[in-house]
């Protein structure tokens, strides 16, 4: 069934006829009109995009929030849709169908970030380049705002899963069409709201992919937007009246590493393992007898200190609480316009229905009851991947230990809940499910670590498997080699132009990675994974 067409169809790129085999660029301007689908699509745009060629986005309405998740040049040829496809009586969503000249027989479906509603073209194009049929969608709605999810019950229902599931189907079925052949393996890649989405996928629908890479996965997804709110809950919501001051945060942040950062081994600002960090307030307290730092008083002590714990409410554990290592980024983060609007959103449009709703008046009585109406059980902290396992399914995900965002402890609490879930040693769940901790890497990319990883568009350095997550889930899947470990690449100022500052491998949980070699932990081969002392 097909919905009108809303858009002309454009830029169909015909060359003459060579008969009897019909070009690539030549099927491409035919699939069109020849695809089946068993839900209402319309097609917005079919084009076959030569190698090197660019989008014109803005052409496209694009959505003027998403122009940080476009991509260009797209460095291969492919044969390109993007449909419109109805979800359920009341909703709708977008999507790209990327097809490569250089098809390596692969589907990969990509996820989306922060509350969705972009679709991300650069994840799109590494998986095109890297020979993969790539599909992606709007999460249901479009641009950066949860707006959408207001009174509106099947566009949330879109945003937690059935997106992606539509999406890895109808791309599967566009492939199927095109290359007239069996699709081989199906992957997933995302980050952020798109590793939550991954986790969801492995969690309700096992059946949809054979490999997943989830990273720093927006999982208890409720608690973690609610941290926030307990965070401006104590610390104030206006950044020039926070009760601990930038130049404190530096502070604290000083004597966290002062304790903590050689725990690990090496001098390096990076602490690896941020659970071994048993911070001790105590020389941080106003009088000090260090006066070359600005002190605390014992009141700001006790309130920051909380953020790091445990938070706990009507007996119940809401959040672990974040890690320390990066508490200025924390600080920035907190009051940058995008955790704020996130509460207010969550909660104006998501939990309460109520567009009034004023987040300076959350309380833990406000997360408590997030956490418990869990609508459509967006948090994704299912525990028991029973299903996943059975069906053969491998499952690659990874945190970075200092992500100010999403905190690596959720990661690390859910790890520890599937093997109890699940009664499972870690090398059961090594059969299926492994996850790293990338240290000193923030959210999804960029930090003091060694992030370049292939888990996203534009973050690959090589092709080999070690350095290379989606090359690394394909080894794992087709050819059983598992990964004892991620090497990131870190480059000087975040530039590869500028060049390679270090490179590290990042361990398998619960190993820890301990530097023995010389100098400040730059020696990738100084670094050894060591099991955690019991
Ligand atoms: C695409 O652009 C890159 C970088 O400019 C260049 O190295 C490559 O040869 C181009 N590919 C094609 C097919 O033109
Ligand atoms: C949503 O985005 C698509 C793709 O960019 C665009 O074609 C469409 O017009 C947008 N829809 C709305 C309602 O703005
Ligand atoms: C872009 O999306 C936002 C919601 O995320 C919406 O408020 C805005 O109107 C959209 N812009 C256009 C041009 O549709
Ligand atoms: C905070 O202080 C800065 C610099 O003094 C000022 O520009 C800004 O408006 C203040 N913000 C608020 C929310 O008061
Ligand atoms: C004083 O505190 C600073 C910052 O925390 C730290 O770098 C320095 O080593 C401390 N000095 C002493 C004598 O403890
Ligand atoms: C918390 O647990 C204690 C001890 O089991 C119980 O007495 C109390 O009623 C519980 N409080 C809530 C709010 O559930
Ligand atoms: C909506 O939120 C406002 C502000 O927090 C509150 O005063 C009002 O009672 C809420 N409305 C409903 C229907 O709960
Ligand atoms: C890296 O960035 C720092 C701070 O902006 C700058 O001082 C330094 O020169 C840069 N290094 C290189 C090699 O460009």
């Amino acid at each position: 069934m097909r919905l009108p067409q809303l858009f002309p169809l454009v830029s169909l790129i015909v060359t003459v006829a060579s008969y009897p085999s019909p070009s690539f660029q030549e099927r491409c301007a035919a699939l069109a009109d020849s695809i089946e689908l068993d839900q209402p699509f319309a097609i917005n745009v079919a084009q076959y995009l030569p190698p090197n060629a660019t989008i014109d986005y803005n052409a496209e309405g694009l959505n003027e929030t998403c122009a940080d998740t476009i991509a260009y040049p797209i460095p291969v040829g492919v044969c390109r849709l993007n449909l419109r496809v109805a979800t359920s009586e009341r909703s709708e969503l977008y999507m790209e169908v990327w097809l490569p000249e250089q098809w390596e027989g692969r589907l990969l479906t990509t996820g989306n970030g922060g509350l969705a509603g972009c679709i991300q073209y650069p994840e799109l194009a590494f998986g095109a380049s890297s020979g993969f049929a790539a599909f992606g969608t709007n999460a249901g709605h479009n641009g950066t705002s949860g707006g959408a999810f207001y009174q509106q019950p099947e566009v949330l229902e879109d945003f937690v899963w059935r997106a992606v599931y539509n999406g890895a189907h109808i791309g599967k079925t566009i492939s199927k069409q095109f290359y007239s052949k069996d699709c081989g393996k199906s992957y997933y890649l995302g980050c952020s709201q798109g590793g939550r989405q991954g986790f969801k996928a492995v969690q309700e629908y096992p059946e949809l992919f054979d490999g997943v890479i989830a990273g720093a996965p927006a999982i208890d997804l409720m608690a973690s937007i609610a941290w926030f709110g307990y965070a401006y809950e104590t610390l104030g919501f206006n950044a020039n009246s926070s009760l601990i001051s930038a130049e404190q945060w530096l502070a604290v942040e000083a004597e966290v590493l002062h304790q903590c950062d050689a725990l690990d081994g090496a001098t390096d600002n990076i602490l690896e393992d941020p659970t071994a960090c048993k911070f001790d307030w105590t020389p941080l307290l106003w009088p000090s007898s260090n006066s070359s730092s600005p002190c605390l008083t014992p009141t700001q002590a006790s309130s920051v200190a909380k953020l790091f714990a445990p938070i706990t409410y009507a007996n119940t554990t809401l959040h672990p609480g974040h890690f320390h290592g990066y508490e200025p980024s924390l600080l920035t983060i907190l009051y940058s316009p995008l955790v704020s609007t996130w509460l207010a959103e969550a909660f104006r449009y998501i939990i309460y229905q109520n567009l009034t709703w004023d987040p300076t008046t959350f309380t833990l009585a406000d997360a408590y009851t997030a956490y418990t109406l869990n609508p459509s059980n967006a948090n994704t902290f299912d525990a028991d991947l029973s299903a996943f396992r059975a069906r053969g399914g491998k499952m690659l995900h990874w945190h970075g230990t200092a992500d100010p965002l999403l905190s690596a402890s959720v990661s690390e609490l859910y790890y520890n809940n599937v093997r109890s879930a699940m009664d499972a040693s870690v090398e059961e769940l090594d059969e299926f499910y492994r996850y790293f901790r990338a240290g000193g890497v923030a959210h999804c990319s960029g930090g003091l670590g060694a992030s370049f990883m292939g888990q996203l568009g534009g973050m690959a350095v090589s092709e080999s498997p070690e350095d290379n997550m989606l090359r690394r889930i394909v080894a794992w899947v087709e050819q059983g080699e598992a990964p004892e470990f991620v090497r990131g690449t870190k480059f000087v100022n975040e530039s590869v132009e500028i060049g390679v500052e270090f490179t590290r491998r990042h361990c398998k949980y619960p190993r820890v990675n301990k530097y023995v070699g010389e100098g400040d932990g730059t020696d990738e081969e100084g670094w050894v994974c060591v099991e955690p002392e019991t």
